[in-house]
């Protein structure tokens, strides 16, 4: 059996929060309160239990020389239960007003909490409309890893980006990737920058006191991790792939001569990727090209994701290899963060496979004789801490999971496994126990139960590759 190694200190936190929510949910005579957090195994405090939200609609407009964001967010969502409180993940900003079903509502501030108080209790089902009106200067998050994200600062603009937490600088939600919905964003700038966003870009109008609005419309299902703004100048390239997909990128001058090449290459990598991984889950692709050192990371906001300078071919490849795997199949909690990375990583091995490079065979055989001791520093399935979930057992022993079935079924069941994966929760989250159950699935009569117990949870170098 699987040895977890879930860290203590959540264990207790978690415990808590479910005595507590436990408490007031047998208690609440008059209606109960949503819970702080749905119990993530590595980030208790995100996302919020009691509702699902269905849609966000932001309205920001942002000043970058006062770093001033000024900002209403509508959030539609289902109670879950009978709700006489539920909670928004916000850190930092000042809430002026906040209104449910257009009526003003009370609400408490604890950390990164914002506990909502409607007129009236809500009845489980009911499709309600949480109005939040804040401002101020939205602020960077540090990450148990040391990395930075939320609101970051940038030469000509800023960045919001959201893995795994930054999302609650910059807008109200419930922050967590197991709660998907639709957005519009809307984003006013001073006039001569630009702001893109998620999904489609659906009008650009300048108005009359010198500021710029970028209206942006996502309207396939999207994490609030995945959510992202970038403020500043950019080159603009709008072309289609073959098949007729709008490609949107937006590259700093800066990094355009540097850029060119690799992003001409977008379209063939996404044919590519379409072929291995089946139908292209959204309806827009592109990329985000900021300078170097504007953030510490690329990472794969919906539809375009985001490179802090001109990527190389491998780190492209596998941005949009998650828009398959992480975007829309997400994880059901930060623990399931291999089925995000794993793959990310396994289709950089499949195109440079296939791309005149070193088999996959050879990339795994040369990380298993190598001096690599961080590959097994944990299980990929279970990571130390939520400082661990972005290590290299994540990325690099996660793909070699991958390359262990592949070996098992054989190259045309494995590729029907890769692309019915994708297929069977398209739009949804899914979990590593739905992923090892779909594998035996797909290869009835096959024996993975060294690959899950070895690779998977197991502790240490597995004993033979
Ligand atoms: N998901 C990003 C990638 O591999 C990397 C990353 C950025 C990340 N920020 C993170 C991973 C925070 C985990 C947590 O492309
Ligand atoms: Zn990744």
């Amino acid at each position: 059996m699987p040895r977890s190694v879930r860290p203590l200190p959540t264990v207790t936190a978690c415990a808590l929060a479910l005595l507590l929510t436990a408490c007031s949910g047998t208690a609440g005579v008059q209606g109960t309160a949503g819970s702080a957090g749905v119990h993530d195994p590595y980030f208790p405090k995100a996302g919020n239990g009691g509702y699902d939200v269905t849609h966000y609609d932001l309205t920001l407009a942002y000043t970058p020389t006062t770093h001033a964001l000024t900002a209403t967010t509508t959030i539609t969502a289902r109670a879950t239960t009978r709700l006489s409180a539920f909670d928004l993940d916000l850190k930092g900003m000042k809430v002026n007003s906040l209104t449910v079903e257009g009526k003003k509502a009370s609400w408490t501030r604890t950390g990164q909490e914002v506990t909502v108080h409607p007129p009236a209790t809500l009845p489980q089902g009911k499709t309600f409309r949480t109005t939040v009106d804040y401002s101020g200067t939205p602020e960077t998050i540090t990450d148990p890893d040391g990395s930075e994200e939320g609101w970051l600062r940038t030469a000509d603009g800023a960045l919001a980006l959201g893995e795994p937490t930054g999302a609650m600088a910059w807008f109200p939600s419930d922050n967590h990737p197991s709660d998907k919905a639709t957005y519009a964003i809307t984003i006013t700038v001073p006039k001569g920058l630009q702001a893109v966003s998620n999904g489609e870009l659906r009008t650009e109008t300048t108005t009359a006191d010198g500021r710029t609005t970028y209206t942006w419309r996502t309207t396939h299902p999207m994490a609030t991790y995945l959510a992202a703004v970038a403020i500043g100048h950019y080159d603009i390239t709008r072309t289609t792939t073959r098949n007729g997909l709008p490609v949107y990128t937006a590259v700093d001058p800066h990094e355009a001569e540097a850029s060119r090449k690799v992003l001409a290459r977008l379209p063939e990598i996404m044919e590519w990727e379409e072929y291995n991984f089946g139908p292209y889950p959204f309806s827009s692709t592109g990329a985000i090209v900021d300078r170097r050192g504007d953030a510490g990371y690329a990472l794969e906001t919906q539809n375009r994701p985001f490179f802090p300078g001109a990527p190389d071919t491998a780190t492209l490849v596998h941005e949009l290899a998650h828009q398959w795997y992480g975007d829309s199949v997400t994880p059901k909690t930060w623990r399931d963060m291999w089925l995000n990375e794993g793959f990310a990583t396994y289709a950089e091995w499949l195109w440079f496979e296939d791309h005149d490079g070193d088999t996959a065979q050879q990339t795994f055989d040369a990380l298993y004789q190598g001096d690599h001791d961080e590959i097994w520093a944990f299980p990929p399935a279970r990571p130390t801490s939520a400082a661990h979930i972005s290590d290299s057992p994540v990325y690099e022993r996660g793909a070699m999971v991958l390359h262990k079935i592949r070996r098992t079924v054989g190259d045309a069941r494995f590729y029907d496994i890769v692309q019915g994966w994708a297929a069977a929760h398209r739009h949804g989250n899914a979990n590593t126990a739905d992923f090892t159950a779909y594998v035996e699935r797909m290869a009835p009569g096959r024996d993975f139960s060294g690959i899950w117990k070895d690779w998977l949870y197991g502790d240490g170098k597995p004993a033979r590759p």
